[in-house]
C-alpha cells in the first residue's frame, strides 16, 4: 500500500521519537538530544543519538541510521506499511485508504478478521469446556502444556452443524461473511450452510502479525483426511503462509535461521523443546513465495524435512524451486531427521540435544544438489562426462542470478572433474577388465583438509588448507583473526568487548557470530576456547565455526592461538585492530567505489567523496 508523504509526515510529526525509541532503550538528555546505549549493537559506553527536533537517530558506533518508522521496522522486525501501521494506531491516526474499492476491500477484509478472531476464540473456550474433554485429552496425551495451548491458541470444534454459526452470529458475522471466512459451507445442492470443522482439534493459523487467517483441523481418530484445513479465502493464501511465523520471526532473526518442518505437530514441539524459530508450510512442498518471505527475515532457512521417501522428495522440490528464484547472499540449508521420525518423535525419543545435532549436520543447498542429482551419475566414458557436464549447465539455468547461475555451474563441473581425477588417482586406469569400485554411489564427502603440509615464505608450517582454497582478503583475515583472538583468550573478552562491538564486519555470517558473542560472553565466566565452541556450536554457529578455525591456516598469527602467552595475544589484538580500522576505510572505499559503477545516484556520489576526504584525513593525520 503507498502512503502519502502527507500522512507520514504527519505521524512523524505526532510521535515523539524520544518516547517511542525510550522504550527499547534508557535515554538521558544531552542538550538538545538523547543519548543511550545503541540497540542495534553491542556497546558499554553510548553512541547512540536521539534527535527529537529533526526527528532522527543516529549511532556513530555501528552507523544505524534512521527515522520513527525505520526504528519501528528494524527493531521489532516489522516490514514498512506494518510499522506504519502499528505507528499510526499509537498516534490515534487513521491510516488513509484512498481509493472507494479500496476502502471496501480493506473493510470487507476487517470483518473477516473479525470473524476469524470470534471463531478462533469459540474454539478455545470450546477445548476447556464440557464439550472439549475429548480434544484436550488428546493434546495433554501428546504432551503439550496448559502455557503451549494457550500461547498457539489450541481449540476444538464441537460435534455439531450449527455450534459455531450460532455463535458467528451472535458476534454479528454474518452468515455470507462466515461462508466467505472459510469457516461455514453451504451444500453442493443447496440448503443451509453448516460448520466446516466439526469434532477436531484447532491450530489457529495466523499472518506473520498474528491475525487469525485459517485453521488446521486435526481428527482424534483415524478419520480422513487426518487434517482439514481451511479453503483459500480472501484472508488466506495457502501457498504464501507459514504456520507459527508470527511467534518465529524475532527468534529466527536473533537464530539467524529459520527451522522449516513439516506439521503443525511439529511446530509446537519445537517450540516447546527451545526452538522457537520454528515454521512449517501447510500440507504442501515450499513454494517460491514461503522461501522468499523467510528469505526477508534471514539468510539460510534451514530445512528439516522427514528422513522418508517423501521428506526427501520434499526436500528436492523446495531445492528446485529455490533455485528458481535464488539471489546472492541468500539459500537453504537442509538438515536431514533418521526416518522413520518427524522433529516432534524425535525430541520425544531423543530429546532436543538429538535436534540439535540433526540442525548443526545441515548442508548447504550446493552440497545437498550435488549429492543427490549429480555425484551418483557414471563417468565413465567421455560420452557420459560430456553428458553430464551439459546436464549440469542445463540445470542451473533456471537460477535468474547471472553470477550465481555461473558460478553453481562452474563449480559443479569442477566437482564432476575432481570426482574423476579423485578416482584416477585412488585406482590407476588398468585398462578395462577390473570391476570398478562404486566410487560413484558413495555419498558426497565435503572437501576436508589434505594430508600435506604447506609452509609460508619463510618457511613457517602452515594448517593444512581446504583444497580448492580461495585466500580471503587481508581485511576479511584480520576479522577472523580478531574474532578468534577474542575467543581464544578469556582474560582479553573483557578488555577488547568494546572496540569489537564498535566495528561492523564485511563478512556477514562472521559479523553474526561477531554480535553473537558480543552478547553472551558475559555469562561464559573464563570458559576457554574449547567450551566457547562447543557453545556456539549448540546454538547454530558450527558452520562459520569451522570456516573461522579453517582460515588462520592462511597467516601464521601465533597471537590468535589459544597457547599464546596472554600478553602476547593482547599486543598482537590491538595492533591488528589499529590496522583494520584503517583497512575498513579502505573496504568501505572499495564497496562505494562498485556501488557507484553499478549504479549513480547523488547518495551514492555523496557517501563515496565523504568517504575519500575521511580518507585522506586519515593519511594526513
Ligand atoms: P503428517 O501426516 O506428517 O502429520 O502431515 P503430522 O504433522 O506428523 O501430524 P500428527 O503428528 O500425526 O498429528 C504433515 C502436515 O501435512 C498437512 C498438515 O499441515 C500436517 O501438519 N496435512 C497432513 C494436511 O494438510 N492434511 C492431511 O490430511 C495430512
Ligand atoms: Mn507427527
Amino acid at each position: 500500500m503507498a502512503f502519502s508523504p502527507a500522512f507520514l509526515d504527519e505521524l512523524r510529526t505526532r510521535l515523539s521519537l524520544a518516547s517511542v525509541i525510550g522504550r527499547k532503550v534508557r535515554l538521558t538528555r544531552k542538550g538538545r538530544e538523547h543519548m543511550g546505549l545503541c540497540p542495534f549493537h553491542n556497546e558499554k559506553s553510548p553512541s547512540f543519538t536521539v534527535n527529537e527536533d529533526k526527528g532522527f537517530y543516529h549511532c556513530f558506533g555501528c552507523g544505524a541510521h534512521g527515522d520513527v518508522i525505520t526504528f519501528e521496522m528494524q527493531s521489532l522486525h516489522l516490514s514498512f506499511p506494518e510499522a506504519v501501521e502499528k505507528l499510526a494506531a499509537e498516534a490515534g491516526l487513521e491510516v488513509p485508504v484512498q481509493a472507494p474499492e479500496e476502502r471496501e476491500r480493506a473493510r470487507r477484509a476487517a470483518s473477516l478478521y473479525d470473524a476469524m478472531e470470534a471463531a478462533c476464540a469459540f474454539y478455545e473456550k470450546e477445548l476447556r469446556g464440557p464439550g472439549g474433554h475429548a480434544g484436550l485429552d488428546y493434546l495433554r496425551r501428546r504432551g503439550l502444556d496448559e502455557a503451549t495451548i494457550a500461547r498457539f491458541r489450541l481449540g476444538f470444534s464441537p460435534d455439531s452443524r450449527t455450534a459455531l454459526k450460532t455463535r458467528l452470529k451472535q458476534a454479528g458475522v454474518s452468515e455470507a461473511q462466515g461462508i466467505e471466512a472459510g469457516l461455514l459451507k453451504r451444500p453442493e445442492g443447496g440448503g443451509d450452510s453448516f460448520d466446516l470443522f466439526r469434532g477436531r482439534v484447532m491450530f489457529p493459523i495466523t499472518d506473520r502479525r498474528g491475525r487469525v487467517i485459517a485453521f488446521g483441523a486435526r481428527t482424534l481418530g483415524d478419520g480422513q483426511p487426518k487434517y482439514l484445513n481451511s479453503p483459500d479465502t480472501p484472508l488466506f493464501h495457502k501457498g504464501a503462509v507459514l504456520y507459527g511465523l508470527a511467534l518465529a520471526r524475532e527468534p529466527a532473526a536473533e537464530a539467524g535461521h529459520f527451522i522449516v518442518c513439516e506439521g503443525y505437530m511439529d511446530v509446537i514441539a519445537l517450540h516447546r523443546a527451545g526452538f522457537p524459530q520454528a515454521v512449517a508450510p501447510l500440507g504442501t512442498a515450499l513454494t517460491e513465495a514461503q522461501i522468499e518471505l523467510m528469505w526477508g527475515m534471514v539468510a539460510e532457512p534451514i530445512l528439516c524435512l522427514d528422513g522418508d521417501a517423501a521428506g526427501q522428495r520434499a526436500a528436492a522440490r523446495a531445492a528446485e524451486r529455490a533455485l528458481s528464484v535464488l539471489k546472492p547472499g541468500r539459500s537453504l540449508r537442509f538438515a536431514c531427521l533418521p526416518a522413520p521420525e518427524d522433529p516432534d518423535s524425535l525430541l520425544k525419543a531423543r530429546g532436543p540435544a538429538a535436534m540439535r545435532a540433526v540442525l548443526d549436520e545441515a548442508e548447504p543447498l550446493s552440497a545437498m544438489l550435488w549429492r543427490t542429482r549429480f555425484a551418483t551419475q557414471p563417468q565413465d566414458t567421455p560420452e557420459q562426462r560430456q553428458g553430464l557436464e551439459h546436464e549440469i549447465r542445463r540445470f542451473f539455468e533456471i537460477i535468474p542470478d547471472e553470477g550465481l547461475r555461473k558460478d553453481y555451474a562452474y563449480d559443479f563441473v569442477q566437482r564432476a572433474r575432481d570426482a574423476v581425477r579423485q578416482r584416477r588417482q585412488s585406482r590407476p586406469y588398468s585398462g578395462g577388465g577390473a570391476p570398478r569400485p562404486a566410487r560413484f554411489g558413495a555419498p558426497f564427502q565435503p572437501p576436508r583438509a589434505r594430508a600435506y603440509t604447506q609452509r609460508d615464505p619463510q618457511g613457517r608450517v602452515l594448517i593444512p588448507l581446504r583444497h580448492n582454497p580461495e585466500p580471503p582478503s587481508p581485511w576479511a583475515q584480520a576479522e577472523r583473526l580478531l574474532l578468534l583472538g577474542f575467543l581464544a583468550h578469556p582474560p582479553l573478552r573483557d578488555e577488547v568487548a568494546e572496540r569489537l562491538g564498535s566495528v561492523a564486519f564485511a563478512d556477514s555470517a562472521l559479523d553474526n557470530l561477531r554480535q553473537e558473542v558480543l552478547k553472551h560472553h558475559d555469562g561464559w565466566g573464563g570458559l576457554d576456547f574449547k567450551g566457547v565452541q562447543r557453545q556456539l556450536r549448540t546454538c547454530g554457529f558450527s558452520q562459520i565455526l569451522d570456516r573461522l578455525l579453517n582460515a588462520t591456516a592462511l597467516v601464521p598469527a601465533a597471537f590468535a592461538r589459544p597457547d599464546a602467552p596472554l600478553d602476547e595475544a593482547r599486543a598482537g589484538w590491538e595492533e591488528l585492530f589499529r590496522l583494520y580500522m584503517r583497512k575498513e576505510l579502505t573496504a568501505d572505499l572499495v564497496e562505494a567505489e562498485r556501488a557507484l559503477a553499478a549504479d549513480l545516484t547523488p547518495d551514492r556520489a555523496e557517501r563515496l567523496s565523504a568517504l575519500v576526504r575521511a580518507k585522506d584525513e586519515d593519511r594526513d593525520g
